[in-house]
């Protein structure tokens, strides 16, 4: 069977993510409910590709492809029993790939306290741009990271 991955279409699938998130850090630091957490998967202005192995949902991510600072990664989450095996890695390429053929910059925030994350992100090539500080909650920075291709007045879109 393998894995891939594929766009969420299933309302069950969007509970279960939910249920991963709302029971992992650092959304529990975070304060994020259940539902906060379904809504935010169900939010139609998103794209949420979920990846699959053997049949089992081992992750999901978040994207963001409209408004400001546009090619954000909103949310991006491995199942607990599945980290640290290279799953995220291959997301977020997934998640570069699809943005960077529209877009020259892909951003995302990763919470002060989440070390194991930053390590992550540094290794796989973003650079800090700056510190949202109390900004989901008292007491914890958000940090905004950002990997570039070139500024935008020079990026050309891959032909579709
Ligand atoms: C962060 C996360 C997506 C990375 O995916 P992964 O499959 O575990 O990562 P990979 O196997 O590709 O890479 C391993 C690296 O991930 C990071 N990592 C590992 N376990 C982690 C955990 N429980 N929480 C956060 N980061 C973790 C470490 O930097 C690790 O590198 P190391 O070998 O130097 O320790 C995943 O661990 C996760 O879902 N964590 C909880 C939710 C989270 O923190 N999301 C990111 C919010 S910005």
């Amino acid at each position: 069977m393998g894995w891939s991955i594929a766009e969420l279409k299933a309302e069950a699938d969007a509970c279960a993510c939910a249920r991963l998130m709302a029971s992992s850090e650092p959304w529990v630091t975070l304060g994020r409910s259940y539902e906060a957490s379904l809504a935010i998967i169900q939010d139609r202005t998103r794209e949420v590709y979920l990846l699959w192995d053997e049949g089992v949902i081992a992750g999901f991510i978040i994207l963001c492809v409209t408004g400001p600072f546009v090619g954000y990664i909103q949310t991006i989450c491995i199942h607990p029993q599945r980290r640290g095996q290279g799953w995220g890695s291959r997301l977020v390429a997934f998640a570069e790939q699809r943005i960077l053929r529209e877009f020259p910059n892909v951003f995302l925030c990763v919470s002060s306290f989440n070390r194991d994350a930053q390590r992550l992100y540094e290794r796989l090539g973003y650079s800090v741009v700056g510190e949202l500080t109390d900004y989901i909650v008292q007491g914890h920075s958000e940090i905004l990271l950002r990997k570039t291709v070139g500024a935008i007045a020079d990026f050309r879109p891959a032909a579709t």
